[in-house]
């Protein structure tokens, strides 16, 4: 018998010739991996870079469509949108989640109409709507919950009026998926979709995020009673198996990168499709280390990429889609 292990045994031989390692390759990334998450703002013509995200743009209503389509032409097969409220607009109370014209209704029914095979992917949470920056109603410093679900669910009714294909709750309230299917089925909205934020982190890294939408100035406090401890993994299988028996039809582990443990254990405790957000901290990292050369741009974003494959999700969000899909396609 062949004694399995060195010498006879050389894992480098299968590394040896690039037809080899595409041969035993376990995970491949494709552009049906990639969603995009892009910020819709106010005004004309604008296409303003997000300065904490070396790369990314808000564009104003009417540039949505030449925006987005370069990824459509790509293969992406979603966006996620995500509003910037103008600051007059922001209000304790979030009231404009609610307005049928508010920027991601507009959005979702100009992109509808000019791609209607593009999967529109809508958040569900006050906080880019509130005048405080919170995901929720707040009363003497405390996120009200019931309350907050009730106007959730209304906002999800609202944007699946509007197109929107997948409603996101990014909010973290308890109970909130079930409110919502129950809400989309009440109006007729039976194939619209649920891609819970399930195991949502409370994390530093969503810094350039609320930079991106001007919800950072305003944020007092932190989101600590609602989003999830770092130091805690059980509780996400807790959190992710609720939203599940409530009706969530995939689930999504966010942050990303710093949280791959969740991610595989979600997936094999659950084999449910599974999402990860590439959010705007890791993105800012990497873009800004390549923006000085510290980094190999292409190679480090397929990389990034292939980690959440590895650890077993379906999908990423993440603000390098257009870019990774152009590497896919040139790779192929
Ligand atoms: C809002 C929301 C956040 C992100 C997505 N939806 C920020 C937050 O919870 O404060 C973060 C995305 C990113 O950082 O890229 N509920």
């Amino acid at each position: 018998m062949i004694n399995a292990s060195y010498p006879h045994t050389r894992l480098r031989r299968n590394r040896h010739d690039s037809f080899t390692r595409r041969l035993v390759a376990e995970n491949r990334l494709h552009v049906d991996d990639l969603i995009w998450p892009i910020f819709v703002c106010d005004g004309h013509n604008q296409k303003q870079p997000v300065k904490a995200m070396p790369g990314v743009m808000r564009v104003s209503l009417d540039n949505v469509v030449e925006h987005v389509r370069p990824a459509v032409e790509l293969g992406i097969p979603a966006i996620a949108l995500f509003p910037v409220t103008p600051l007059s607009l922001r209000q304790s109370d979030g009231k404009e989640a609610l307005n049928p014209n508010n920027l991601i209704c507009q959005a979702a029914r100009l992109l509808k109409e000019a791609f209607p095979e593009l999967g529109l992917i809508g958040d569900v949470a006050l906080d880019p709507y509130t005048d405080h920056g919170h995901d929720g109603l707040v009363q003497n410093g405390h996120i009200l919950n019931d309350e907050t679900v009730a106007i959730l669910t209304q906002q999800a009714v609202n944007q699946a009026k509007a197109g929107i294909d997948i409603i996101a709750p990014s909010d973290m309230m308890d109970g909130r998926v079930r409110a919502i299917r129950e809400a989309l089925d009440q109006h007729g909205f039976q194939t619209t979709r649920i891609m819970s934020y399930a195991a949502k982190y409370a994390s530093a890294f969503y810094g350039p995020f609320r930079d991106a939408l001007g919800s950072n100035a305003l944020l007092s406090g932190d989101k600590k009673t609602y989003q999830m401890d770092a130091s805690n993994s059980d509780e996400a299988l807790r959190e992710v198996a609720l939203d599940i028996m409530e009706g969530a039809d995939m689930v999504m582990v966010k942050p990303g990168m710093p949280y791959l443990d969740i991610i595989s254990r979600v997936r094999r405790e659950f084999s449910m499709p599974t999402f990860a957000y590439q959010v705007s901290g890791e993105y800012a990292m990497l873009a800004m280390a390549m923006q000085h050369g510290l980094l190999d741009r292409d190679k480090t974003i397929l990389e990034s990429l292939m980690a959440f494959k590895r650890a077993g999700c379906n999908g990423v969000l993440t603000y390098f889609a257009v870019e990774a899909a152009r590497l896919i396609k040139e790779h192929s």
